[in-house]
């Protein structure tokens, strides 16, 4: 019956296994794009593109996962307005995050340039090289990374708000199986 009132185990691990490797990819994206040791940011690069790709695969079947397995209900305390902001917030980082491991794709691979993580895997770039649409590519991913990173303060802050002033249960909802039976 609690079940009905928390995340499964599935959607706690994808959650959190993505929200360390979407932070690890801002700090890469952020640093690696800087005038910086040429030999750290090749690494960088190889580190952004390899996680990037494997995020655009937890991305997919996340949003899969969310649509078959819908978020159990918030507790009737929570008022109208404060459902509506969650549920646009949620909303936003999947958009923002599907817009960010597309255009990342899209922008390396009609770029020319290697995902070397797909090759050593044997996985063949999906489009062929067009400079124009990199070029449109690249802006869109460097412009969606302030969404996103407002979206993620929002979304912590709105967290931290439940867990540690209001203590209503909301963070519970999706902390670590382990505090919590699941
Ligand atoms: C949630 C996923 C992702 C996040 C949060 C992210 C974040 C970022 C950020 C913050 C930058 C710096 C942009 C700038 O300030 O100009 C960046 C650049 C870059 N990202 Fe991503 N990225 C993601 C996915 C991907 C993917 C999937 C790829 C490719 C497979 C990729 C490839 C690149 C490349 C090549 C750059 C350098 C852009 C350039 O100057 O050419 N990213 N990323």
């Amino acid at each position: 019956m609690g079940r009905t009132t928390t995340f499964g185990t599935t959607a706690r691990i994808i959650h959190w296994i993505m929200a360390v490797l979407v932070i690890l990819m801002l700090a890469a994206g952020l640093i690696m794009t800087q005038e910086i040791d040429r030999s750290i940011r090749n690494l960088l690069f190889i580190f952004h593109k390899g996680t990037g790709a494997v995020l655009l695969l937890l991305v997919a079947f996340r949003i899969i996962w969310r649509l078959t397995h819908p978020a159990p209900p918030l507790p009737r305390t929570i008022p109208a307005i404060q459902r509506f902001a969650a549920y646009t917030t949620h909303l936003g980082l999947y958009v923002f995050l599907v817009i960010m491991v597309v255009s990342g794709y899209v922008r390396v691979t009609t770029g020319g340039f290697p995902i070397e993580l797909l090759n050593a895997l044997g996985v063949p770039p999906l489009l062929p090289k067009a400079d124009a649409v990199a070029e449109t590519a690249k802006a869109i991913h460097a412009t969606a990374k302030y969404g996103l990173i407002a979206l993620i303060v929002m979304h912590v802050g709105a967290a931290a708000y439940h867990g540690l002033v209001l203590r209503d249960g909301v963070l519970s909802r999706m902390w670590p199986p382990y505090t919590k039976s699941a």
